[in-house]
């Protein structure tokens, strides 16, 4: 594997180049970016995805409150979420940098939920952000499981609203 701000790569040697859902983890976004611009052709083509800031919000409404209610202060700390500091809408800026046309294919979805554990199973991920916030993890996810369990039996399902997208990046 090899270092997005340091590809071992030639000047203008591709004729596309991918960074799908991982420019949010580099520390140096702009200096990703750059790089993937150096390696691609005059007339080649960068192709980012990530997600929206809206991504999923339903689910970091749930942990708020979850958390929140077990804390007594109403609303708890939000998830920290990984792609914020390349989101869908931030994305065009970064990118704009390097490239004069920008693309944003926006990629939306819903995933439906009849039933409380895979949701529950997908906040076990969250231990460390709760650690991080003295937010009581266990506690909160009892809470959280409740609390989707009553809003499955009153509505029959809990949505969660998706929204990706892929950026097209052309000189
Ligand atoms: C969410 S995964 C996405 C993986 C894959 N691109 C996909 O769309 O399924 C994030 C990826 O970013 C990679 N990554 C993180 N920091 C990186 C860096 N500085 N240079 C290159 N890759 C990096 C990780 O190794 C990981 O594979």
């Amino acid at each position: 594997m090899a270092d997005a701000t340091r590809l071992p790569m030639v000047t203008a040697s591709v004729d596309a180049a991918l960074a799908l859902h991982m420019l949010y983890h580099v520390p140096d976004i702009p200096r990703a970016v750059r790089e993937l611009s150096r390696v691609v052709t005059g007339d080649g083509l960068v192709v980012a995805s990530t997600n929206s800031d809206r991504d999923k919000a339903e689910l970091d409404d749930l942990w708020q409150r979850a958390a929140g209610e077990v804390l007594g202060t109403g609303r708890g700390p939000a998830r920290i979420s990984l792609s914020a500091r390349f989101s869908l809408e931030k994305a065009p800026a970064f990118l704009g940098e390097e490239f004069n046309r920008v693309e944003t294919i926006e990629l939306p979805g819903t995933i439906t939920v009849r039933d409380p554990e895979p949701v529950i199973a997908h906040m076990a991920s969250y231990q460390a952000w709760a650690d991080q916030h003295d937010v009581p993890f266990e506690a909160t996810i009892e809470r959280a499981r409740t609390i989707l369990g009553e809003h499955i039996a009153q509505h029959g399902a809990f949505e969660v609203t998706c929204l990706g997208g892929i950026l097209i990046c052309r000189r």
